[in-house]
C-alpha cells in the first residue's frame, strides 16, 4: 500500500485549482442511470470513489469514457439492477442507484451498504422515504431488494436532513408522475447541483438548497450535459493548510459562498480571508487564536471539515472545544494526532484541545478520508519527517494531493507499495 512521507516546516505560498466535488459527482453519476442515453459530465475529480462508481455502472451495463475531467457515460442499455457486496463495501454512496434504477425499471437490487469508520450510517431513513414513494423492500442476504408496479408522487418528510437519502428521493422520484415533496430536505450545495442536472434532464425542481424540495418529473431527455460543483471540502482543506503552516494560498475555480461557516470559523482562528469572484485568498496569522466548532447540516460548520479545523486548533494558544453532532465516531483521528504531540480528550461527541507548540513528526495510519486529511496538516507543520501509511484512504477523495501541495511548496512525496 501507497506511504506519504512528508517533511513539515515549510510556510505554503501559490495558488491551488480546486477539483469537482467527489460529493457532486457521484449522485450526478447515480442520476445518468435515469437518462435512456448520454450524460456527459465536466469537472469530475480523478478520485478513488469516482473509479469505484464507474464500475458499479459497468456492472449494469453502462458503458462510460473518461477524458480529463469529462465522463461520459451511456445508460441507454442496461442489463441489470443490482450493485454487489464487494463494490458497495468500498464505496457507501452505491446506496445512491436505489432511486434511479427504481425511477427506471421498477427495481433494483443493492447490497446493504454496513458501517464505516466514522460511524453504522443506517439507511433506515433512505428506505422509508422509498416505501412510502411504492417501493416494496425486502433483505435478503444482505442484499437490499426493491420493487414497485409503479411508484407515485408523495408528500415526504425525513426525520433526518441526510444529503444522499435526500437525493436518493429526488431521484426515485423522477418515476412517480405528479409532484413529490421532500420536507425538511438536506440543503447541501450538491443537493442544487443535482437538482440541476434533473431539470436540464426534463424535470421541474423548485426549492433546492432549502428545507423544502418540489420535483415533477417531467419528459427526459436521452441526452444531458452537466458540470459539477467544485469540491469545498477540498478548498476548505487546503484553507487550513495554509493557515497552520503559517502561509498564503490563492484557491481557485470556488464558490466562495460554499465555504461561508469555515471562512468564518478561519477569521475567529485570526486567519485574513479574502474573497474575490470565484477565489478566495488564505492569509495566515499568528498567533492562532482557539475556537470552538459545533458540526452541523448545511449551512452549518460541515462535517467534512471538522478533522481538519481540529488540527490547526492542536496549534491555538488555548482551549479549543470540538462537537461532533453528525457522525457518531468521527473522532478516529485523535489518537494519531496525540501520537505527534498533540493534547486532545474526547468525551462522547466532544473533544477538547488544548494549544501545543509544535507537533512532532510520527509515523500515523490514515482510517478515514478526512481523518487522513488531518494527519497530512498536522505533518505539514510538525519540526519533522511524518510518514502516514493507508493513503488509500485520502485517495477516496483527493485528487492528486501531493501534487497539488508540492506545488505551493510542500515537501511531500509518496512511496508506492510501502508497508502494511
Ligand atoms: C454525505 O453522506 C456525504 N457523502 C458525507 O461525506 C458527509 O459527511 C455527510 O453527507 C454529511 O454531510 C456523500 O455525499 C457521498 P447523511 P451521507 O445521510 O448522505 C444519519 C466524505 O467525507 N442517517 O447526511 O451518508 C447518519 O447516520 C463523506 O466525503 C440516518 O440515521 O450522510 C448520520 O449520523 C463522509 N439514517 C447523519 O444522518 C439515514 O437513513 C448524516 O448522514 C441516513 C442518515
Amino acid at each position: 500500500m501507497d506511504e506519504l512521507l512528508i517533511q513539515g516546516g515549510r510556510r505554503l505560498k501559490g495558488a491551488i485549482t480546486i477539483s469537482g466535488a467527489k460529493n457532486a459527482a457521484l449522485p450526478a453519476m447515480a442520476a445518468s442511470i435515469l437518462i435512456p442515453g448520454k450524460t456527459r459530465l465536466s469537472n469530475i475529480p480523478d478520485v478513488r470513489d469516482v473509479r469505484v462508481m464507474c464500475q458499479v455502472l459497468e456492472q449494469l451495463g453502462c458503458t462510460w469514457d473518461r477524458d480529463g475531467d469529462l465522463l461520459e457515460i451511456d445508460a441507454s442499455s442496461i442489463s441489470s439492477v443490482e450493485a454487489p457486496y464487494d463494490l458497495v463495501r468500498t464505496m457507501r454512496a452505491s446506496v445512491l442507484m436505489l432511486g434511479p434504477l427504481l425511477a427506471r425499471f421498477g427495481k433494483a437490487r443493492v447490497s446493504m451498504p454496513g458501517g464505516c469508520a466514522i460511524g453504522t450510517r443506517p439507511i433506515d431513513i433512505h428506505l422509508k422515504a422509498l416505501n412510502k414513494l411504492g417501493a416494496d423492500i425486502s433483505l435478503d442476504h444482505g442484499m437490499m431488494e426493491l420493487s414497485s408496479n409503479g411508484l407515485s408522487a408523495q408528500e415526504i418528510y425525513l426525520d433526518f436532513p441526510t444529503v444522499t437519502g435526500t437525493e436518493n428521493i429526488m431521484m426515485a422520484a423522477m418515476g412517480a408522475p405528479g409532484e413529490t415533496t421532500i420536507y425538511n430536505a438536506a440543503r447541501e450545495p450538491e443537493i442544487i447541483d443535482l437538482a440541476l442536472l434533473l431539470t436540464t434532464a426534463g424535470a421541474s425542481i423548485s426549492g433546492a438548497g432549502t428545507d423544502t424540495v418540489h420535483i415533477q418529473p417531467g419528459m427526459l431527455k436521452e441526452f444531458v450535459t452537466h458540470r459539477v460543483i467544485p469540491d469545498r471540502i477540498e478548498a476548505g482543506t487546503f484553507a487550513i493548510a495554509a493557515a497552520i503552516t503559517g502561509g498564503e494560498i490563492r484557491l481557485k475555480n470556488i464558490v466562495p459562498e460554499h465555504l461561508t461557516a469555515v471562512m468564518a470559523k478561519l477569521g475567529q482562528v485570526g486567519v485574513d480571508v479574502t474573497i474575490e469572484p470565484g477565489e478566495i485568498i488564505v492569509k495566515a496569522g499568528e498567533p492562532l487564536r482557539p475556537v470552538n466548532i459545533q458540526t452541523a447540516v448545511y449551512p452549518g460548520y460541515p462535517t467534512d471539515l471538522q478533522a481538519q479545523f481540529m488540527a490547526l486548533m492542536c496549534l491555538a494558544e488555548g482551549e479549543s472545544v470540538i462537537t461532533e453532532n453528525i457522525f457518531e465516531n468521527r473522532f478516529m483521528h485523535v489518537p494519531e494526532l496525540n501520537r505527534m504531540g498533540a493534547d486532545i480528550a474526547v468525551r462522547g461527541r466532544t473533544a477538547v484541545i488544548k494549544g501545543i507548540r509544535k507537533f512532532r513528526g510520527a509515523e500515523v495510519m490514515a482510517t478515514d478520508l478526512r481523518a487522513s486529511a488531518s494527519l497530512v496538516l498536522a505533518a505539514l507543520a510538525a519540526d519533522n519527517e511524518t510518514r502516514l501509511l493507508r493513503v488509500y484512504h485520502l485517495d477516496r477523495g483527493y485528487e492528486r494531493l501531493e501534487g497539488k501541495l508540492q506545488g505551493v511548496g510542500a515537501q511531500i512525496e509518496r512511496l508506492t507499495g510501502g508497508g502494511p
